[in-house]
């Protein structure tokens, strides 16, 4: 298993504020290479399938709405320690407790609308990237 490559989306809420530019500058400027990227709605069988882990959460429902309303740029990432690396930069999951210069803290307006996807294991990192793009699209 490799440890070097992440998934995230940069979720709705990001692409319609127009905050794609400086996200991604904040992506780059932490040594992070892209190695795929695409703009790309989601179904709902999709989000469902992807967060399935959260099927029996009350924000469930809610978050498959969110993830399916509009585009998200979908990417996968390569830096050493890429998981670990990206969730720091990323910050914590409500916007609230994130620390200062995360792209949470700086772009997310709640924990509901958090800005930013990052896979929080390697395993999920491969399946999360494979689920969005094939082969021919990783360079
Ligand atoms: P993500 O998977 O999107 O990177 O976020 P995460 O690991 O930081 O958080 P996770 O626990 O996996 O939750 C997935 C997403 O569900 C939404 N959420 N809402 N209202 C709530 O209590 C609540 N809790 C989680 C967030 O959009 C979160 O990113
Ligand atoms: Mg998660």
């Amino acid at each position: 298993m490799r440890t070097d490559r992440t998934f995230t989306m940069l979720k709705p809420d990001s692409v319609e504020k127009g905050n794609i530019g400086a996200i991604v500058d904040k992506i780059n400027a932490a040594g992070f290479r892209i190695v795929a990227m695409k703009l790309t709605q989601m179904t709902t069988q999709d989000a469902q399938e992807f967060y399935a882990v959260h099927s029996e959460r009350p924000f469930y429902g809610e978050l498959v709405s969110y993830m399916t309303r509009g585009p998200v740029v979908a990417a996968i990432l390569e830096k050493e320690n890429a998981v670990a690396d990206f969730r720091t930069l990323i910050g914590a999951t409500n916007p609230a407790d994130a620390a200062e210069g995360t792209i949470r803290k700086l772009y997310a307006a709640s924990m509901g609308e958090n800005a930013v996807h990052g896979s929080d294991s390697d395993e999920n990192a491969a399946i999360e990237g494979a689920f969005h793009f094939s082969g021919r699209e990783m360079f």
